[in-house]
């Protein structure tokens, strides 16, 4: 296309077009550099040769209605009712919508609920793929942080009574009680517990994202907070992204059925995909899915444990790593005085990227931290990345 100078657009576009950054960074071919980076999932679990059967089952016996415009499949909506409901979280099918991917109802929550100016509680560290949607919907962010057992549920409640005070009561706060992104951290039940009575003592909706919920490597983790909120102030956020393929785009939300309406009237494009609900539920069915989720825990355990061997023999031991019990990620805090995006900066001369923590909050912290993703990268890779850090924690003394 001929191309004209960006300047005789920039007139056209909106405010948030301006100032909004792009946020999106694939993997490129980056040569010898390894990438500790991506959060996404291995390519080589993928379960191509039953998503291929599925597929072929639905076209030969379904096609006419897979093919049309029409409603999401009801069957891949049971699929995920009958799931949650083995999860202790009391669904129905009218609490239940599919989206196009978790990342869909993360961008439909603020059209239902932020007004410019509205306070959203959201967590530091966080997933700021998710936190993007509410800032652009015009949210004030309130930061609470996560220490090594998810949100600090002591600043919660100081920070909720400190807004009641002043007559505000935020709209919801965002948390992933359960392998977070980034930080790996898992809250524990007596924490699960105060975060569902303080949502309902104060009115305050809990979205919670469970995007890592099944992948547990040692027990599985306790309740989900949709489980243990009996009055619906917990919105549940899910996807098979994890745990079958991002590629697919397809999750859910769970909730009261007043906000799950709400989120559908926003879905604008109606369904999630005929065809592709059908070829996904065609997929689960047969407890095809369980078993698979079950070869995937066994496959990021042993990521996990390798990359977690590799920290403790080359890496300096006043850096602060706790182990994840499930999940992506590896999150380390560094001594004080050491900066993750200067440790960065040294890490890629020596062939290895990684993710600073200034990435992961909405107020500016984190340059004390960094993620590590042992997802996507090549097991084989891992030690050599790992110790690549190390030499570059040795560089800068
Ligand atoms: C915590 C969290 N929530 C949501 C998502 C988005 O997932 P989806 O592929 O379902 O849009 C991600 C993806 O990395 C994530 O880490």
């Amino acid at each position: 296309m001929s191309a004209f100078s960006t300047s005789a657009l920039s007139d056209l576009y909106a405010t948030r077009a301006k100032t909004l950054a792009s946020a999106q960074i694939w993997p490129e071919h980056e040569g010898d550099l390894i990438s500790l980076a991506y959060g996404f999932a291995a390519p080589e679990l993928f379960p191509t040769d039953d998503l291929l059967s599925a597929t072929v089952e639905v076209l030969a016996e379904d096609a006419a209605e897979a093919l049309n415009y029409g409603p999401t499949y009801p069957g891949l909506v049971q699929f995920v009712v009958d799931r949650l409901r083995a999860q202790g979280t009391p669904a129905e099918a009218d609490n239940v919508l599919i989206s196009y991917g978790s990342s869909q109802v993360l961008a439909l929550l603020p059209q239902v609920f932020i007004d410019p100016g509205d306070v959203v509680i959201v967590e530091g560290p966080t997933f700021m793929g998710a936190v993007r949607h509410f800032a652009l919907a015009g949210a004030r962010l309130i930061t609470v942080n996560v220490d090594d057992e998810g949100l600090d549920i002591d600043a919660l409640e100081t920070t909720l009574r400190d807004l009641a005070k002043r007559g505000q009561r935020p709209k919801f706060i965002y948390t992933i009680p359960t392998f977070h992104n980034p930080s790996g951290t898992l809250m524990p039940l007596e924490r699960r517990c105060r975060l569902a009575t303080l949502a309902k003592e104060y009115g305050v909706l809990v979205v919670e994202d469970d995007a890592y919920g099944d992948l547990y490597f040692e027990n599985p983790p306790p309740p989900r907070l949709s489980a243990l909120d009996h009055e619906g102030w917990v919105v549940q956020v899910g996807t098979f992204s994890k745990i079958l393929a991002p590629g697919l785009r397809m999750g859910w939300a769970c909730g009261n059925r007043d906000i799950i309406q709400r989120l559908a009237s926003f879905k604008l494009e109606g369904s999630s995909g005929p065809f592709l609900t059908r070829m996904v539920e065609r997929y689960c069915a047969d407890g095809r899915l369980e078993r698979h989720i079950a070869d995937l825990r066994a496959a990021y355990r042993a990521r996990r444990d390798l990359m977690l061997a590799a920290i403790a023999r080359e890496w300096p031991p006043d850096v602060h790593v706790a182990k994840p019990e499930g999940g992506f990620f590896v999150w380390a805090r560094l001594p004080q005085g050491l900066s993750a995006t200067a440790l960065l900066a040294e890490a890629e001369k020596h062939g290895v990227t990684f993710v600073p923590g200034t990435h992961f909050y909405a107020d500016g912290q984190g340059d004390d931290a960094f993620r590590l993703s042992f997802s996507f990268v090549p097991p084989a890779h891992i030690a050599d990345g790992i110790a690549r850090i190390g030499a570059a924690f040795r560089t800068l003394g």
